[in-house]
């Protein structure tokens, strides 16, 4: 069916891949990965490895639900693609109608894309025209949070707030102004680490100033905010209150600015809730949703906003008011059919909620890594948890960016059957809503496996 040396002569010719140095694969062949099954992966040669970042933070119930297999074979029979303007189909109309249950009422207009990236492309753009469409010419700029982490197109990029990826394409990005990021593990307010039991007693938020400041001193510049809620991802799986997320919303409230959550990560129960903003008493104007929407599947993308957005819109005003954006594949009856049988499976599992036993179970055993030195903070929200590994803990000192700890630690858990991806030397597991005890018990202890192996070849 297929043959892996073909595969690998085919790839190294013609193939670049994404987020990837291609010389660190000069003389290293990728993984050729050939099936899945629940959290597992399976290559070429048959050897499994534990999927534990959900290949990449989208897959939902394991790989190959039946369910969703057989809601994809059923739609294929039926309607492969139709374009999406002038046009409806009921496998779209079910997927919106199953989602209205989750979310807040006031989130009721619902507007298709592709990926992570176009949901917030289009979240900024509708936040954009709004005022435009209101008259209020002057609200055009965005603020967003350091470290913060939108996608990859251009727009997606201008609010992003991680060096690495974006400083070198700063002449193609539109101005946005920068809030420091409530970085809790890095918390310059406090001396011990932000912890997330203690969430709701440690914290005064000292960190919102600065975003309290740019708001009030720019307020009639400011079209919209954008923000991860809770977890910040990319920027190393940080984690912070949810009263971050009130204090924002007050004040983006009584300021008339537009408040944007991106839940592309932390949507679909990976935070132990469904959305990540139901652990709070904020609700955004909009939420922008992918990855889990067809629980890893196929690409689809939703940005959803209230109603009053919505009709700033509908107008006679043909040319100025419409809004002039669409995706050749704007809800493809497939990756919707994959999205209804994955909303079935939150209802009728009741997901997350009736997952709160593993989830306790993973946070208890996440403390094993507490009594090491080369541990520098461990982390935790739902599904998702992370360590920071570190020449000493107790003498606060990180390994040399140039030693690669996190990569040499990532080839070692490939030996141990583990596909993990650090972020820097932050080891994170995003795992899927079904792992088992068992799934954890294993995961956790090939990953200290590797850490160890790899720590300890480093020396001081
Ligand atoms: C919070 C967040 N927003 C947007 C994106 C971009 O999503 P995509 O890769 O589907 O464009 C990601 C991807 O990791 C993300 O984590």
């Amino acid at each position: 069916m297929y043959d892996k040396e073909r595969t690998l002569a085919t790839d190294r010719r013609l193939i670049w891949h994404p987020y990837t140095q291609m010389k660190d694969y000069a003389d290293r062949d990728p993984l050729v990965m050939v099936r899945g099954e629940g959290v597992k992966l399976y290559d070429a040669d048959g050897t499994e490895y534990y999927d534990t970042l959900s290949s990449w933070w989208c897959n939902v119930h394991g790989h190959g639900h039946p369910d969703i297999n057989q809601g994809l074979i059923d739609q294929l029979g039926r309607l492969e693609h139709v374009h999406f303007a002038g046009i409806t189909h009921p496998g779209a109309a079910e997927v919106v109608d199953r989602l209205s249950a989750f979310l807040h009422p006031s989130l009721c207009r619902h507007f298709f894309s592709d990926s992570g990236a176009t949901s917030t492309e289009v979240a900024l753009k509708m936040a954009f025209q709004y005022w435009q469409n209101l008259g209020q010419k002057k609200k055009t700029r965005f603020v967003f949070l350091e470290n913060a982490y939108h996608g990859d197109t251009a727009g997606a990029m201008s609010v992003g707030g991680i060096a690495l990826y974006h400083k070198l394409y700063a002449p193609l990005r539109f101005k946005s102004w920068q809030a420091a990021s409530p970085q809790c593990r890095t918390c310059p307010h406090r001396k011990s680490a932000f912890t997330y039991a203690a969430r709701d007693t440690a914290c005064a938020l000292e960190c919102f100033q600065s975003m309290e400041k740019i708001l009030t001193r720019r307020r009639r510049e400011i079209a919209a905010v954008i923000v991860e809620p809770l977890l910040q991802g990319a920027a190393g799986i940080s984690v912070y209150p949810p009263a971050y997320l009130e204090r924002l919303r007050e004040l983006t409230r009584e300021l008339d600015i537009l408040l944007i959550f991106d839940e592309v990560a932390t949507g679909f129960g990976r935070t132990g809730t469904r959305f990540a903003y139901q652990q709070s008493g904020a609700v955004p104007d909009f939420i922008c949703l992918a990855k889990g929407l067809t629980a890893g599947y196929l690409p689809m993308a939703l940005t959803v906003t209230r109603e009053p957005i919505y009709q700033a819109f509908v107008s006679d005003d043909l040319a100025s008011k419409t809004f002039f954006h669409g995706h050749t594949y704007t809800a493809n009856p497939l990756a919707c059919a994959a999205a209804i049988e994955n909303l079935k499976l939150f209802e009728t599992q009741d997901l997350p909620a009736s997952r709160a036993k593993v989830l306790a179970y993973f946070s208890q055993r996440l403390r094993q890594f507490e009594s090491f030195d080369f541990i520098g903070d461990i982390r935790q929200l739902g599904f998702v948890g992370a360590v920071d590994v570190v020449k000493s803990r107790a003498a606060k000192k990180r390994f040399e960016p140039a030693r690669r700890i996190g990569w040499q630690i990532y080839l070692q858990s490939l030996r141990n059957n583990l596909l993990l991806r650090p972020l820097d030397d932050t080891i994170y597991w995003f795992l899927p809503l079904m792992v088992t005890k068992e799934d954890v018990d294993a995961i956790l202890a090939k990953s200290r496996e590797a850490i160890q192996t790899v720590v300890a070849a480093a020396g001081k």
